[in-house]
């Protein structure tokens, strides 16, 4: 590893799909003095993008894997972080799954585990103190958008992580495309609750915090965990009807290469005041749904979280701050 990198960008969910994409899409354009990152659980299967690419193994799925991934990149003389995507998430169709520390796998993988990995490399200093950080949502959080998705159910952060089975919230949240719609929502109240700590950082170490919209990019791994014949129409037959179907049901549906793009130029872009967090396309402001906009459920959510990944008390306080 040469020793001349000066900034590293890292992408969670970097080696498939829109993760992919972007990091085919930076490697294009970042100077040789850029390392760029890609984790996830499984390595590419294609030559990586570019000789200042990497790739690092990562499963966001539970707290000791995250620990573990953040401890050896303490051990490793990477330079800061100076832009952090969020993108890692995954679609659990039939009856809720659980993960290690049995917590439903939606909300522990697209939400904990993204959540938890930012407050640990925070925490070891690897962030630079105004790192961007952009974490993928998706219109699917917000009923107004139509999606076909059912609403997201947000009551509070405790029932998405264990869903109650005798509770109501569980007649709706048992439905593995709600979890991932309210795991989108949960994406959005966090990152507003990240944002409003940052407006209390002291000047120079206040981060950017952005959320990115990518619409509905058929082809990707997303569809992985549905019925075959229902993978076979994602990654086959949809991803050529996109232009059928942004002319007759929605402009909201694009190449996973058209959003890697868009998300790659989000990592540049000059957000002015009053912008907010949320963006689609090439950087157009994009509003969130009335519910995302709850301080009470965002900072329920950003209570719970910090509670849940933080290993004692000095934990607590580095990851409540959040800057
Ligand atoms: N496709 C769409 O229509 C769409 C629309 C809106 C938003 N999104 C969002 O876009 C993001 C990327 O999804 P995609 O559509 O590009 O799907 P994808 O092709 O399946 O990519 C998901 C990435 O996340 C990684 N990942 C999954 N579980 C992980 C774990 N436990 N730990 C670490 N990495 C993990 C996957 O790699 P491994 O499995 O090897 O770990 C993969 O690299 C997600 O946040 C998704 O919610 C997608």
């Amino acid at each position: 590893m040469p020793t001349t990198y000066t900034t590293t960008i890292l992408i969670t969910g970097g080696t498939s799909g829109l993760g992919w994409q972007t990091a085919l899409s930076l490697a294009r354009t970042l100077p040789p003095t850029t390392l760029l990152i890609l984790a996830s659980r499984s390595a590419p299967t294609g030559r990586l993008p570019s000789p200042h690419t990497k790739y690092l193994p990562l499963d966001l799925s539970s707290i000791a894997t995250v620990r573990a991934f953040v401890a050896t990149w303490s051990t490793s003389s990477y330079p800061p972080i100076s832009t952090l995507i969020l993108n890692a998430g995954l679609q659990f169709l039939g009856p809720p799954s659980f993960s290690p520390d049995g917590y439903e796998s939606t909300f522990a993988i697209n939400h904990l585990g993204n959540a938890h990995l930012y407050h640990r490399l925070l925490a070891g200093g690897h962030l630079a103190p105004t790192a961007r950080i952009i974490l993928v949502g998706s219109q699917t959080h917000s009923p107004a958008a139509k999606t076909g998705l059912p609403d997201a159910y947000y009551a509070t952060a405790e029932q998405l992580a264990h869903p109650p089975p005798e509770n109501k919230a569980v007649a709706l949240t048992g439905n593995g495309r709600q979890r991932y719609g309210t795991s989108k929502l949960c994406n959005l109240l966090w990152a507003y609750a990240l944002q409003r700590r940052m407006e209390k950082a002291p000047e120079g170490q206040r981060k950017s915090v952005l959320v990115f919209n990518p619409g509905l990019m058929p082809g990707t791994g997303l569809a992985r965990e549905a019925p075959g014949w229902q993978v076979w129409v994602w990654k086959s037959v949809l991803p050529k009807l996109i232009p059928l179907f942004r002319l007759l049901v929605s402009k909201d549906v694009h190449t996973q290469e058209e959003s890697g793009r868009n998300l790659a130029g989000l990592v540049g872009k000059v957000v002015e005041e009053g912008e907010g967090v949320y963006f689609q396309n090439a950087g157009e402001k994009l509003e969130s749904s009335k519910e995302s906009l709850v301080v009470a459920k965002q900072e329920d959510l950003w209570a719970w979280t910090v509670e849940a990944v933080a290993g004692d008390e000095g934990e607590k306080e580095v990851f409540g701050r959040g800057w």
